[in-house]
């Protein structure tokens, strides 16, 4: 699994888009924009529709499988809706506790007398609760799952040619894509985004640490690449620490 670069300030992004531009030799290039969901990142596995295995990130190269625990997670379809998928589909998201579970959670156990133990915040009360021994443990958690991007694909009649496109259709087949996912033109695009989801974020029922830029065209972000692990067609815009 890949990581992202990050930029902190405007002229950061702008660079950002004007190598886009530069390599690509496009003018106004389009991007994904999307909320940078602060969870665990997980890849989830189907094979002819069926999810047969689910992994957490881990170092990149090797996650934890955590397939029992991720079953027990309603936003994680167990089974594709609709047809047409490819015969190995990898999707790639973010299991997070939404701040209404984390709450009602900690409530729970403050009221336990030392039973249970309160959760330190949203993204570690993820993160632990996905590593539990026991799913039954999981099961109890509130988790939730965004979709965000594709792993392997095989087989198939093929996936669309663009990252918007492909959300679209993941969304089809069951998998929950964010409403605050949309696209946008250069740097003024993605700096009115940062600017628009900024000033929603208290509001939001879940925690983020900023947005994510995509280029939208997959041609163009295979003809990007990458600088080891990260690529160039997108990068992470952190909003100021909570
Ligand atoms: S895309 C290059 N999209 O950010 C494609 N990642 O360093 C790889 N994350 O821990 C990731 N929201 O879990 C992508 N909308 C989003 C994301 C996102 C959160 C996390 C991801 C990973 C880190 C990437």
């Amino acid at each position: 699994m890949l990581s992202l670069g990050n930029a902190f300030s405007e002229t950061e992004v702008e660079d950002f888009v004007r190598r886009v531009r530069e390599r690509l030799e496009i003018d106004d290039p389009l991007f994904s924009v999307e909320p940078k969901f602060d969870g665990l990142a997980i890849s989830l596995r189907y094979e002819h529709g069926r999810f047969v295995r689910g992994a957490t990130r881990g170092d990149g190269e090797r996650g934890e499988d955590v397939t029992a625990n991720l079953r027990t997670i309603k936003a994680v379809p167990l089974k594709l809706r609709g047809a047409g998928w490819p015969d190995v589909l990898e999707v790639r998201g973010e299991v997070y506790m939404p701040r209404a579970g984390f709450e009602a959670y900690n409530e729970t156990a403050r009221a336990s007398d030392g039973r249970i133990r309160p959760l330190v915040n949203p993204r570690n009360a993820a993160a632990g609760s996905l590593r539990q021994l026991d799913p039954r443990i999981t099961a109890k958690r509130p988790l939730a799952f965004y979709a965000y991007a594709l792993g392997a694909v095989e087989g198939g009649k093929g996936m669309p040619a663009t990252h918007s496109a492909t959300l679209k259709q993941l969304h089809a087949w069951g998998f929950p894509v964010s409403a605050l996912v949309g696209t946008a033109r250069g740097a003024a695009g993605c700096l009115a985004y940062y600017a628009r989801i900024g000033a929603k974020r208290d509001a939001l029922p879940f925690d983020i640490d900023g947005v994510v830029y995509k280029l939208d065209d997959l041609a163009g972000q295979r003809e990007l690449g990458f600088v080891g692990r990260t690529p160039r067609w997108a990068i992470a815009h952190k909003f100021p620490a909570q």
